[in-house]
């Protein structure tokens, strides 16, 4: 039932994203998770594809190890994750863009007591110390993750793949976006956009029911708790009427409207949970005198039976926790029961619906204005957690979006739609503003009765909460003549957890600073030109990144022309915000107004020097960065050394194990005397010792250079057995070659003179070259014969090919030459036949309205052909039916 539904989405997905044959280069998504990724590609032809790793998997975790100066990720770091947990980093997700005294960190440093984090003394980041020498900013280690997807993606797509998407959480904050940033920009990977995971599946969902839709907008609600977080979505669809070059367009589009989380509330804490219950279980049966909890190994192992545990209890009522030697060879076997894990949970399940809660009052909506409900992720899984879900929406839960990939899908849909290699039907998005943000500034206010200046600190709303992006907005300051400092700070979060405050840290994101502001206004002071404010350019892109490109003064000059009253450019705007794209417009529109009669409105922009500073958290930048940059380049130049040494090793293991076979079959004993045989015998037991020894392990090219002394060494008994086993194919092919230009040779001879088109010194010489050719080729086969089988054959496959491209060569002139011949004499015929035709056109029209006729049904047979090939067009979408 799933893998049909599963053939279906595949099927659907070809007419989602077509083919640009034009362009072919494939392009990937990383759904990034906190504990696993997923990863998926589209590329020319063929329709979006989850990619499977180097397990045939269609997931890997989020995990990386050291280990012996080699480094594994995925199951490989799970595996060294076990013994010696202090090497295998993960849950790596939430830690990008973190101080280390952040609430999430620290929670971090508590579930998982064994890592050393320390400080960034720049940054105030968190590092991972891995050892004296080495420590591992968190960018650093899933750029590191990140270039293994990419060549996961690679080698599954079998191209070089640069562009990219990849999924944040929707609660993502700038510098936490800008962390993800920083470390595709390590991987060396390009990204095009990042997506909010909540985002990338609602799309998913849409692009699979696109007839669905219509002008009315369809609310959903999307529930998703994984491994680190809860977020509830509610997301609308709806047709709407866009205009592109001139010509109103139809399209469907998914738009956030209102959005709630919680940030630690998945299965990652109930596995916590579930570890420490079962560490206390042990230390209370005193099967010895250490305390489990002080152990890392033991930790790690009971980490991973809590998660193997809480799995089963989902399906079954209880289960016995099992661990082998858990710490100093004692064994743990424990009952649990699904009633005990949902004790130890409750306060959690108390949580499940307040996302819900704030998602439909950020959206202003009611459960009953809610279309469907739709469940994803893990932590779902759980029957109590759907249990309080249906409780308190009263409704069925729909579980038909293939939860698991919805998000990578999505994801890659829109990197197709991104990249120019790909035509795809279009499916709009509109993402929300999670955290406010505004601008804060200073003015001065008149003086006070005391005659003392007050200093007001003026805030606006730049960004509200669930505003649209992408966006840009302008914002006026219109009563600044001088250089001033602004914020820009995150707005009122009132209305979010105190919790999820104090996980933002800094409310600071930049403080802007402008200067020269006097001098543009001292520039205008005489030509007439009125100030009309300060304007700073604000945006949210696609990524959902904030940035203030110009800042500008601004002068309205109006040049008076002739009657009628000016129609002034209604654009100022009060001391602060408002504006966005309607003050832009009103601009262009007031600038181009060039009817004679009115009045001209000039606009003259004077930008502004400005210097930012970024308040909320510092890049990964300057000898960081360059360090990390070093560092990840000497450990893939590792792995491509490991991987090359590796492949070296097996092809001199596979070379030897190869010839001692044939050297056993009679076919290639005749090849070689007995004693090359012994000879190449010794080399090959010789080098195979070597290779248990000393040659264990060595660099590549020493496998290589020994590997080339055996291909040395047994080149030319493969050479004669090539030999041997063509020849005879080869002979057929010259004789038949022979064969047929005799042929050809007697046809000319018998042709009657009408039809002779060559000399008879052509032909004389046409046949003694192939009586040569005869007699060289029987007097070689018969030396060929008395040749014994070790010895180089005297009649090589090189010499049969020379001779019959030669002969080739001639025949072919030859016969060039008498088709030349024989178009020069149907012209002549042809001549005479226009003559003919002449005199016979006087006599009837009859015979021009037959081939008139006949022309129409020509046409008509060209139409129907062009038909046929438009409709096994790749691109035409009605192509495909279910
Ligand atoms: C839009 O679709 C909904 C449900 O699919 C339907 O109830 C409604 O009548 C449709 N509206 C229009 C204008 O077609
Ligand atoms: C923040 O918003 C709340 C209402 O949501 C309001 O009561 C409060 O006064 C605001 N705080 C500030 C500092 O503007
Ligand atoms: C943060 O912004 C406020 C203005 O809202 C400003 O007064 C304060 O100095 C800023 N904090 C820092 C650390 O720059
Ligand atoms: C500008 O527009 C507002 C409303 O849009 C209007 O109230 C105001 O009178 C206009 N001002 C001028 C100068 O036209
Ligand atoms: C300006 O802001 C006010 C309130 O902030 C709003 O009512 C008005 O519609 C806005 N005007 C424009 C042009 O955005
Ligand atoms: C403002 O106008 C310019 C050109 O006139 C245009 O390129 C830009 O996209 C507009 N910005 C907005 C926010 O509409
Ligand atoms: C320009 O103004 C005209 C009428 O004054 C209006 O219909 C049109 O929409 C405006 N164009 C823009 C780009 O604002
Ligand atoms: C030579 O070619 C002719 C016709 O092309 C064919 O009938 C005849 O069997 C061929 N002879 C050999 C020995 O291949
Ligand atoms: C065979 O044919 C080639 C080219 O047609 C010619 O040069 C050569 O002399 C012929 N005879 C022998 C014995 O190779
Ligand atoms: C004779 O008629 C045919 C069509 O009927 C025409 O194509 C051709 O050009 C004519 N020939 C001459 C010499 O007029």
């Amino acid at each position: 039932m799933a893998r049909l539904q599963f053939l279906c989405l595949s099927l659907l997905a070809l007419c989602a994203v077509c083919w640009n044959p034009v362009q072919g280069v494939a392009v990937m998504s990383v759904d990034f998770g906190s504990e696993w990724m997923k990863i998926a590609i589209v590329s020319p032809g063929v329709p979006m594809e989850i990619v499977l790793n180097k397990e045939s998997k269609r997931k890997t975790p989020v995990a990386i190890a050291f280990r012996n100066d080699e480094r594994t990720i995925g199951e490989d770091a799970y595996t060294i994750g076990v013994k010696f947990p202090s090497n295998m980093y993960f849950y790596l997700l939430e830690l990008l863009g973190k101080t280390l005294d952040n609430p999430l960190v620290q929670l971090y440093q508590k579930r998982f007591p064994y890592y050393k984090l320390v400080e960034d003394p720049e940054r105030k980041t968190l590092l991972f110390e891995h050892d004296s020498e080495t420590k591992f900013s968190p960018e650093e280690l899933v750029a590191m993750i990140l270039t293994k997807a990419k060549e996961y993606a690679e080698s599954f797509a079998q191209q070089q793949i640069t562009e990219t998407v990849i999924t944040v959480p929707a609660f993502f904050s700038q510098a936490e976006r800008r962390a993800m940033l920083k470390a595709a920009e390590l991987a060396g990977i390009k990204v095009l956009q990042l997506i909010n995971s909540n985002t990338a599946a609602a799309l998913d969902y849409g692009i699979f029911r696109r007839k669905d839709f219509n002008e009315t907008a369809q609310n959903i609600l999307f529930y998703d708790m994984g491994a680190s977080s809860t977020v509830a979505t509610v997301a609308s669809y709806q047709v709407v009427k866009t205009k592109e070059k001139g010509y109103a367009e139809y399209h469907p589009q998914v738009s956030v409207i209102g959005l709630g989380y919680d940030r630690t509330l998945g299965g990652l804490e109930i596995q916590i949970r579930l570890r420490d219950f079962l560490g206390k279980a042990f230390n209370e049966m005193k099967k010895t005198k250490n305390d489990v909890f002080q152990n890392p190994r033991a930790m790690a192992k009971l980490f991973k039976e809590a998660g193997r545990v809480k799995n089963v209890l989902s399906a079954n009522v209880d289960h016995y926790a099992q661990v082998e030697n858990l710490i100093d060879e004692q064994d743990f076997r424990y009952q649990v029961t699904r009633e005990q894990l949902e004790n130890l949970c409750s306060d959690l399940f108390e949580r499940v619906t307040v996302p819900i809660e704030r998602a439909l009052a950020s959206a202003k909506l009611t459960l009953d204005e809610i279309g469907h409900i739709i469940i994803v992720g893990a932590g779902t899984r759980m029957p109590k957690v759907q249990e309080v879900l249906t409780a308190f929406t009263k409704r069925e839960l729909g579980k038909n979006l293939n939860a698991d990939e919805a998000a990578a899908l999505g994801a890659v849909y829109r990197a197709a739609d991104l990249s120019t290699g790909f035509q795809v039907k279009k499916f709009m998005t509109k993402d929300a503003v999670v955290l406010p943000i505004e601008v804060d500034f200073e003015r001065e206010l008149d003086a006070g009765e005391d005659n003392k200046k007050v200093v007001k600190i003026v805030r606006r709303t730049l960004f509200p909460a669930m505003n649209p992006y992408p966006q840009k907005k302008v914002l006026t300051f219109n009563k600044h003549h001088e250089d001033f400092t602004f914020y820009v700070n995150y707005g009122n979060m009132s209305s979010f957890p105190e919790s999820e405050v104090a996980v933002i840290g800094s409310t600071n994101l930049t403080r802007v600073q402008l200067s020269g502001i006097a001098v543009g206004l001292a520039k205008h002071q005489d030509d007439g030109a009125e100030f009309k404010g300060i304007k700073a350019h604000f945006s949210i892109d696609d990524s959902g990144l904030l940035s203030l490109s110009t800042v500008e003064s601004t002068f309205e000059k109006i040049h008076p022309v002739v009657e009628e009253q000016p129609e002034a450019a209604n654009n100022t705007q009060g001391d602060g915000t408002n504006s966005t794209d309607s003050s832009n417009s009103t601009e262009k529109n007031s600038t181009s107004t060039k009817q004679e009669k009115k009045p001209k409105v000039e606009i003259i922009k004077e930008e502004i020097s400005k210097t930012e500073f970024v308040l909320d958290l510092q890049d990964l930048t300057g000898a960081s960065l360059t360090l990390a940059q070093k560092r990840i380049n000497e450990l893939n130049e590792k792995d491509r050394a490991r991987k090359e040494k590796e492949i070296a090793q097996n092809n001199l293991e596979t070379f030897i194990l190869d010839i001692q076979d044939k050297l056993s079959q009679e076919e290639f004993q005749s090849l070689v005397t007995e004693e090359d045989r012994t000879k190449i015998f010794e080399k090959c037991s010789e080098t195979s010792e070597w290779l248990y020894d000393d040659g264990s392990d060595v660099e590549a090219k020493e496998y290589q250079k020994k590997l080339q002394v055996l291909k040395d060494l047994t080149g030319e008994m493969f050479e004669r057995h090539r030999e041997h086993r063509d020849r005879p194919e080869v002979i057929a092919a010259f004789k038949n070659a022979l064969n047929v230009s005799t042929h050809f040779l007697s046809k000319l001879r018998n042709a009657t003179p009408d039809e002779k088109y060559l000399d008879d010194d052509d032909l004389d010489g046409l046949e003694t070259l192939l009586e040569d050719n005869q007699s060289w080729l029987d007097k070689k086969m018969l030396a060929q014969k008395d040749t014994p089988l070790y010895e180089a054959p005297v009649l090589t496959l090189r010499a049969i090919a020379d001779k019959m491209n030669t002969m080739d060569k001639e025949v072919k002139m030859l016969v060039n030459k008498a088709k030349n011949a024989r178009t020069k004499r149907l012209k002549e015929l042809a001549e005479k036949l226009k003559e003919f035709d002449k005199k016979a056109n006087e006599t009837t029209d009859e015979t021009k309205q037959e081939s008139a006729e006949k022309k129409d049904k020509d046409a008509d047979n060209t139409k129907g052909d062009s038909e046929t090939e438009q409709s096994a067009n790749p691109l035409d979408d009605d192509h495909v039916e279910l």
